[in-house]
């Protein structure tokens, strides 16, 4: 073996090593895309919630799409995403309170409002800045009220 060879092979092993640490949160992929996606609507929301506070000019097209983005996310089916033992108690990572599986299904009803509240804003968003400012407080109060109740501090 020359020494290059056995660098090679040294660097192998030492990746075959760091491979269990990375496994020791079992969740750590599931958790990283839930929380990815709720910054898609933190991202979504914050265009629609800076012209609805006239922070930002209203443009139908771009409210328009920031609006079906959310309402797409909304219909996604990220249960996947939820897996039981992935809660802020057993993981270090999450932020999901252990009661959103103790009082499962009330996490779905709190989706379903919010599913709701972003298709009623995908209906509006392009319409008017009155029609946009209408239904940004509903769409705001669907993340709060599962936030309240699901999301640690
Ligand atoms: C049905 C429940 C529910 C709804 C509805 C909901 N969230 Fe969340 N959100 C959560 C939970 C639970 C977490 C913590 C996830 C974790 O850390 O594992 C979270 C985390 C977040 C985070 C932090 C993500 C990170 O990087 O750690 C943001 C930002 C966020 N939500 C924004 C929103 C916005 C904006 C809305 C509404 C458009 C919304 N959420 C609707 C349950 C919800």
């Amino acid at each position: 073996m020359n020494s290059f060879m056995r660098i090679t092979a040294a660097a192998a092993l030492m990746t075959a090593v760091s491979l269990p640490a990375l496994a020791e949160d079992p969740f750590e992929t599931e958790i990283e895309a839930r929380q990815g996606l709720m910054q898609v609507y933190k991202y979504n929301v914050g265009i629609l919630a800076a012209m609805a506070k006239g922070e930002a000019d209203y443009d139908a097209e771009a409210a328009q799409k920031a609006a079906d983005n959310i309402k797409l996310v909304t219909m996604m089916d990220n249960g996947g995403l939820w897996a039981p033992g992935s809660d802020s108690d057993s993981v270090e990572d999450s932020k999901a309170a252990p009661e959103l599986w103790s009082t499962f299904p009330k996490v779905g009803e709190y989706g379903e409002e919010m599913a709701s509240a972003a298709a009623a804003m995908a209906d509006n968003a392009g319409q008017g800045l009155d029609a946009l400012k209408a239904n940004i407080g509903p769409l705001g109060k669907s993340c709060k009220t599962c936030h309240d109740d699901f999301r640690v501090k």
